[in-house]
Protein backbone atom coordinates (compact mmCIF):
# COMPACT_ATOMS: atom_id res chain seq x y z
CA UNK A 1 0.00 0.00 0.00
CA UNK A 2 1.27 3.28 -1.01
CA UNK A 3 1.80 5.57 2.37
CA UNK A 4 -0.62 8.36 2.81
CA UNK A 5 -0.89 11.69 4.18
CA UNK A 6 -3.34 13.20 6.20
CA UNK A 7 -2.90 16.63 7.43
CA UNK A 8 -4.88 17.30 10.79
CA UNK A 9 -6.45 20.95 10.43
CA UNK A 10 -6.34 20.90 14.51
CA UNK A 11 -2.68 22.75 13.76
CA UNK A 12 -4.30 25.47 10.31
CA UNK A 13 -5.54 28.70 11.29
CA UNK A 14 -9.23 28.02 12.50
CA UNK A 15 -10.28 31.28 10.59
CA UNK A 16 -9.41 29.55 6.92
CA UNK A 17 -10.14 26.42 7.08
CA UNK A 18 -12.06 25.98 3.55
CA UNK A 19 -8.84 28.14 2.91
CA UNK A 20 -6.32 25.71 4.35
CA UNK A 21 -7.99 22.87 3.03
CA UNK A 22 -8.21 23.65 -0.50
CA UNK A 23 -3.58 24.93 0.05
CA UNK A 24 -2.66 21.56 1.71
CA UNK A 25 -4.30 19.09 -0.91
CA UNK A 26 -2.99 20.79 -3.74
CA UNK A 27 0.75 20.96 -1.74
CA UNK A 28 -0.35 16.82 -1.61
CA UNK A 29 -2.40 15.86 0.69
CA UNK A 30 -3.97 12.69 0.26
CA UNK A 31 -6.99 13.05 3.09
CA UNK A 32 -8.05 15.63 5.25
CA UNK A 33 -8.33 14.73 8.97
CA UNK A 34 -10.87 16.49 11.45
CA UNK A 35 -9.69 16.23 15.37
CA UNK A 36 -13.55 16.11 16.89
CA UNK A 37 -12.96 16.73 20.64
CA UNK A 38 -15.63 17.02 23.59
CA UNK A 39 -13.55 18.50 26.54
CA UNK A 40 -14.67 15.09 28.23
CA UNK A 41 -13.28 11.93 26.72
CA UNK A 42 -10.08 13.95 25.92
CA UNK A 43 -9.55 17.71 27.75
CA UNK A 44 -9.95 19.78 25.07
CA UNK A 45 -12.71 21.35 23.18
CA UNK A 46 -12.74 21.69 19.30
CA UNK A 47 -15.30 21.28 16.87
CA UNK A 48 -18.82 19.01 15.45
CA UNK A 49 -20.52 18.36 12.16
CA UNK A 50 -21.03 21.79 11.56
CA UNK A 51 -17.50 22.64 10.64
CA UNK A 52 -16.95 19.39 8.78
CA UNK A 53 -20.38 20.67 6.59
CA UNK A 54 -18.84 23.94 6.45
CA UNK A 55 -15.31 22.34 4.52
CA UNK A 56 -16.96 19.87 2.78
CA UNK A 57 -16.99 21.96 -0.28
CA UNK A 58 -13.28 22.66 0.13
CA UNK A 59 -12.13 19.10 -0.25
CA UNK A 60 -11.85 16.86 -3.45
CA UNK A 61 -10.33 13.85 -1.44
CA UNK A 62 -11.31 12.42 1.82
CA UNK A 63 -12.57 13.58 5.16
CA UNK A 64 -11.07 11.70 7.65
CA UNK A 65 -12.94 12.44 11.12
CA UNK A 66 -11.72 11.44 14.44
CA UNK A 67 -14.01 11.71 17.08
CA UNK A 68 -12.37 11.96 20.49
CA UNK A 69 -15.99 12.41 22.32
CA UNK A 70 -18.20 9.95 24.26
CA UNK A 71 -20.81 8.76 23.61
CA UNK A 72 -20.60 8.38 20.02
CA UNK A 73 -23.82 7.16 18.76
CA UNK A 74 -25.84 10.37 19.13
CA UNK A 75 -23.97 12.25 16.71
CA UNK A 76 -22.96 9.86 13.75
CA UNK A 77 -26.01 10.64 11.82
CA UNK A 78 -25.15 13.96 11.60
CA UNK A 79 -21.72 13.65 10.93
CA UNK A 80 -22.93 11.70 8.14
CA UNK A 81 -25.29 14.33 6.82
CA UNK A 82 -22.42 17.07 7.19
CA UNK A 83 -20.06 14.47 4.55
CA UNK A 84 -17.77 12.61 6.57
CA UNK A 85 -16.07 9.58 4.39
CA UNK A 86 -14.27 8.57 7.28
CA UNK A 87 -15.44 8.29 10.91
CA UNK A 88 -13.15 6.77 13.64
CA UNK A 89 -14.50 6.01 17.00
CA UNK A 90 -12.06 5.42 20.12
CA UNK A 91 -12.61 1.77 21.17
CA UNK A 92 -12.54 3.91 24.76
CA UNK A 93 -15.21 5.86 24.42
CA UNK A 94 -18.48 3.16 25.11
CA UNK A 95 -19.41 0.10 26.35
CA UNK A 96 -20.75 -0.94 22.82
CA UNK A 97 -18.15 -0.23 20.43
CA UNK A 98 -20.02 -3.32 17.65
CA UNK A 99 -22.75 -1.32 17.81
CA UNK A 100 -21.00 1.92 17.05
CA UNK A 101 -19.23 1.07 14.01
CA UNK A 102 -22.49 -0.65 12.89
CA UNK A 103 -24.08 2.13 13.03
CA UNK A 104 -20.75 4.29 11.19
CA UNK A 105 -21.60 1.40 8.26
CA UNK A 106 -25.22 1.47 8.17
CA UNK A 107 -25.08 5.56 7.71
CA UNK A 108 -22.95 4.95 4.84
CA UNK A 109 -19.49 6.09 6.15
CA UNK A 110 -16.42 3.82 6.76
CA UNK A 111 -16.15 2.91 10.07
CA UNK A 112 -12.66 3.52 12.13
CA UNK A 113 -11.90 2.26 15.30
CA UNK A 114 -9.00 4.29 17.34
CA UNK A 115 -6.41 3.08 20.28
CA UNK A 116 -5.35 5.24 22.77
CA UNK A 117 -1.19 4.19 24.25
CA UNK A 118 -2.13 3.02 26.84
CA UNK A 119 -4.58 0.34 25.46
CA UNK A 120 -3.21 -2.84 23.53
CA UNK A 121 -3.37 -4.18 20.25
CA UNK A 122 -5.86 -7.31 21.18
CA UNK A 123 -9.12 -4.74 22.31
CA UNK A 124 -9.78 -4.58 18.32
CA UNK A 125 -9.49 -7.79 17.59
CA UNK A 126 -13.11 -8.13 18.14
CA UNK A 127 -13.81 -5.50 15.28
CA UNK A 128 -11.95 -6.07 13.01
CA UNK A 129 -13.88 -7.26 10.50
CA UNK A 130 -16.08 -4.06 11.11
CA UNK A 131 -13.74 -1.45 10.28
CA UNK A 132 -12.08 0.07 7.36
CA UNK A 133 -9.18 1.65 9.54
CA UNK A 134 -7.38 1.40 12.81
CA UNK A 135 -6.10 4.86 14.47
CA UNK A 136 -2.99 3.90 16.55
CA UNK A 137 -2.87 6.81 18.62
CA UNK A 138 0.87 7.61 18.83
CA UNK A 139 0.14 10.54 21.24
CA UNK A 140 -2.16 10.89 24.31
CA UNK A 141 -5.14 12.58 22.57
CA UNK A 142 -6.39 15.70 23.07
CA UNK A 143 -3.68 18.36 21.98
CA UNK A 144 -1.32 18.85 19.02
CA UNK A 145 2.00 19.72 19.01
CA UNK A 146 2.66 16.48 21.84
CA UNK A 147 6.18 14.94 21.93
CA UNK A 148 5.48 11.14 19.87
CA UNK A 149 5.24 7.68 21.72
CA UNK A 150 7.26 4.48 19.98
CA UNK A 151 4.29 2.18 19.06
CA UNK A 152 5.77 0.20 16.35
CA UNK A 153 5.37 -3.62 18.28
CA UNK A 154 1.78 -2.41 18.55
CA UNK A 155 1.61 -1.15 15.25
CA UNK A 156 3.72 -4.60 14.19
CA UNK A 157 1.00 -6.47 15.56
CA UNK A 158 -1.43 -4.70 14.51
CA UNK A 159 -0.32 -5.49 10.34
CA UNK A 160 -0.10 -9.65 11.86
CA UNK A 161 -3.52 -9.17 13.13
CA UNK A 162 -4.84 -7.78 9.72
CA UNK A 163 -3.34 -10.10 7.49
CA UNK A 164 -4.77 -9.59 3.61
CA UNK A 165 -7.79 -7.48 4.62
CA UNK A 166 -8.22 -3.94 3.06
CA UNK A 167 -7.71 -2.23 6.57
CA UNK A 168 -5.55 1.08 6.67
CA UNK A 169 -3.61 1.63 9.98
CA UNK A 170 -3.25 5.20 10.47
CA UNK A 171 -0.96 6.70 13.30
CA UNK A 172 -1.74 10.04 14.90
CA UNK A 173 0.17 12.22 17.15
CA UNK A 174 3.73 13.19 17.11
CA UNK A 175 4.51 12.22 13.12
CA UNK A 176 7.05 14.36 11.25
CA UNK A 177 10.33 13.44 9.37
CA UNK A 178 12.30 11.69 12.26
CA UNK A 179 9.39 9.31 13.25
CA UNK A 180 7.20 9.23 10.29
CA UNK A 181 9.94 6.43 8.73
CA UNK A 182 9.60 4.31 11.70
CA UNK A 183 5.83 4.23 11.55
CA UNK A 184 6.00 3.01 7.98
CA UNK A 185 8.53 0.60 8.08
CA UNK A 186 6.28 -1.30 11.44
CA UNK A 187 3.15 -1.26 8.65
CA UNK A 188 1.18 2.31 8.91
CA UNK A 189 0.37 3.51 5.67
CA UNK A 190 -1.65 6.87 6.56
CA UNK A 191 0.46 9.32 8.63
CA UNK A 192 -1.67 11.83 10.34
CA UNK A 193 0.34 15.15 11.17
CA UNK A 194 -0.76 18.59 11.91
CA UNK A 195 2.25 20.80 13.45
CA UNK A 196 4.73 18.98 11.33
CA UNK A 197 2.93 19.96 7.96
CA UNK A 198 1.31 23.54 9.27
CA UNK A 199 4.22 24.50 10.51
CA UNK A 200 5.62 28.06 8.99
CA UNK A 201 3.21 28.54 6.49
CA UNK A 202 -0.26 29.71 5.43
CA UNK A 203 -3.47 29.39 2.72
CA UNK A 204 -0.84 31.96 0.92
CA UNK A 205 2.78 30.38 1.27
CA UNK A 206 0.75 26.58 0.06
CA UNK A 207 4.89 25.91 -0.98
CA UNK A 208 5.69 25.51 2.66
CA UNK A 209 3.03 22.67 3.20
CA UNK A 210 4.53 20.93 -0.17
CA UNK A 211 7.89 21.37 1.37
CA UNK A 212 6.76 20.14 4.83
CA UNK A 213 4.92 17.07 3.22
CA UNK A 214 7.69 16.44 0.96
CA UNK A 215 10.11 16.03 4.07
CA UNK A 216 7.54 13.85 6.09
C1 LIG B 1 -4.34 14.48 18.85
C2 LIG B 1 -5.00 14.53 17.48
C3 LIG B 1 -3.98 14.57 16.38
C4 LIG B 1 -3.13 15.79 16.43
C5 LIG B 1 -1.91 15.58 15.61
O1 LIG B 1 -5.31 14.47 19.82
O2 LIG B 1 -5.80 13.39 17.27
O3 LIG B 1 -4.59 14.43 15.12
O4 LIG B 1 -3.78 16.93 16.04
O5 LIG B 1 -1.15 16.73 15.73
P1 LIG B 1 0.43 16.71 15.71
O6 LIG B 1 0.84 16.17 14.39
O7 LIG B 1 0.79 18.14 15.92
O8 LIG B 1 0.88 15.82 16.85
ZN1 LIG C 1 -6.55 12.83 15.17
Amino acid sequence: MPVLIAPSILAADFAAFGEECRAVEGAGADWIHVDVMDGHFVPNLTFGPATVKAIRPHVRGLLDVHLMIAPVDPFVTAFAEAGADILTAHVEAGPHIHRTLQTIRDAGMRPGVALNPGTPVEAVAPVIDLVDLVCVMTVNPGFGGQRFLDVSPKIAALRAMIGDRPIHIEVDGGIDASTAPGAARAGADVLVAGSAVFRGGSARMPEVYAANITAI
